[in-house]
């Protein structure tokens, strides 16, 4: 084992550089313009499989963008690992508000930018430099390892859950491990035990048939914009409580050993509040920002447009507005089930004056993952070694809507080994990725194999 740490602690630089290749590719998921690129990233993986001692390495061919697996499957007796992430990242825009090429990394203060330093690109790089660090110094691996990553993550995952449903031999398993998630604090080792789901809806209210001259016309019809504002404030109260009926029915509360680790893990409200440059925090009535953030369902508009938005005044009356709006979901709470609540309420608020129109765009379950399975002990003790410090246990309030469908299929725990900072800019101009955490995160992963390894099949 010491020789496995020792090769890592010396190559991490060659680590990094290699990881600088794997950001050059422009592998954003949801713009089709780079569909050669998606393809580009799939074969890069595959390529650093194969250099980490991988075997039966095929890139997957899906309706949208291809999946890419690999195994090693030798440890006789030994129970086997998934690994899971993905090598698709978000769009780049507003382009103008980023300090450097957001696909030519740099290295400053620490850190590496570039999109998909963290999400999720230099998270999942973490995992094939441990495998391949035990093969390239004692040449085996204390468990079985399969690779899973895919390339629409960030688009929801529905071609995955499709292979999964069939593919359940392949992906057959004892544990999912996977870094797509954060750390609680810079050099805190985390295990994070929850995500929250989504429910995402687009909003379409459409008035008169044409855009209008907002003066002859102004006050005499309905303003789809106006309406829509109206109506996006009516799914609030002042409590910042979501009025739609039933919304909170399946809701699950908190254990109260989860409002005990929240209590200890001493949260600062102020600091959050400065760090993001508010004055002051706001959220549901209630409860405090951990639990509002880990445990409790929220709604917020994600985008809205519609009538002028060019540089200058114009005076026009729309004939169309649009929003979208996500709702962060909670054990019990069913997306499904939820968008169509959402669907009849925004409907019996709009006036007979517009048209309403609602899409049900995308949506994923929550999850809560039990903190006394085995596979979580283990990786909390790999964790905790690699880092020194003891591992604190975290929910999280983003969503990896294929955690639950892996539950769910292939019957093995989920372990999220969060490697990132709420602080990285994920999905945001200027995302990056501490090397510290990089380094430390190769240093878990090869921890838990030896952990896992110790663990009966
Ligand atoms: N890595 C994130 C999930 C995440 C975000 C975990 C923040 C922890 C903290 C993932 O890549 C992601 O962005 N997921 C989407 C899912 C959606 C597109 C269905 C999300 O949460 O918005
Ligand atoms: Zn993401």
């Amino acid at each position: 084992m010491q020789e496995v740490i020792n090769h890592i602690k010396s190559n991490k630089d060659n680590y990094v550089e290699e990881l600088k290749d794997y950001l050059r590719i422009p592998s954003i998921s949801t713009t089709s313009s780079h569909k050669k690129d998606m393809a580009k990233c799939a074969k890069f993986v595959s390529g650093k499989l194969k250099d980490a001692g991988m075997s039966k390495i095929k890139i997957i061919p899906t309706a949208g963008h291809p999946l890419v697996y690999g195994e090693w499957m030798k440890a006789k007796g030994k129970p086997t690992v998934l690994i899971y992430g993905h090598y698709d990242v978000q769009p780049v825009d507003p382009i103008e508000l980023w300090e450097s090429d957001p696909f030519e990394p740099v290295i400053k203060n620490g850190k590496i930018w570039a999109r998909g330093a963290n999400d999720n690109k230099g998270q999942n790089f973490v995992h094939i430099k441990s495998v391949e660090a035990y093969m390239k110094t004692i040449g085996k691996l204390p468990v079985n390892v399969k690779f899973l990553i895919e390339g629409e993550e960030e688009i929801g995952s529905s071609n995955l859950e499709t292979f999964l449903k069939k593919n359940k031999k392949l992906l057959k398993c004892d544990a999912v491990l996977i870094s797509d998630t954060s750390l609680y604090a810079e050099g805190v080792p985390t295990i994070n035990y929850g995500l929250r789901g989504l429910a995402y809806m687009e909003v379409e209210i459409t008035g008169p048939n044409k855009d209008l001259h907002s003066g002859s016309f102004g006050g005499s019809v309905a303003n789809p914009i106006n309406e829509l504002a109206r109506l996006i404030s009516k799914l609030q109260d002042k409590n910042n409580k979501v009025t739609i009926p039933n919304f909170y029915k399946d809701v699950l509360p908190f254990t109260k050993k989860e409002n005990e680790n929240i209590k200890s893990l001493k949260f600062s409200d102020t600091k959050y509040a400065k760090e993001l440059g508010v004055k002051e925090l706001q959220g549901e009535k209630g409860f405090n920002t951990l639990q509002r953030l880990w445990g409790r369902p929220t709604l917020d508009c994600n985008g809205i447009w519609g009538g002028f938005t060019e540089e200058g005044a114009k005076t026009v009356l729309p004939s169309k507005a649009t929003a979208n709006i996500s709702m962060r979901l909670v054990p019990n709470q069913d997306p499904k089930k939820i968008a169509k609540e959402f669907t009849k309420y925004v409907k019996s608020l709009v006036p007979k004056s517009v048209k309403i129109k609602v899409t049900d765009m995308h949506g994923g379950s929550p999850i809560v993952i039990p903190l006394d399975d085995p596979a979580i002990l283990a990786a909390s003790k790999a964790t905790s070694k690699a880092f020194g410090k003891k591992t604190v246990y975290t929910r999280e309030g983003g969503s990896i809507p294929i955690v639950v469908e892996f539950v769910n299929q292939l019957k093995a725990p989920a372990i999220l080994m969060g490697l990132g900072l709420d602080s990285d800019n994920i999905h945001s101009p200027n995302e990056h990725f501490s090397l510290r955490s990089f380094e430390l995160g190769v240093l878990s992963s090869a921890y838990f194999f030896e952990e896992f390894a110790n663990l009966k099949k």
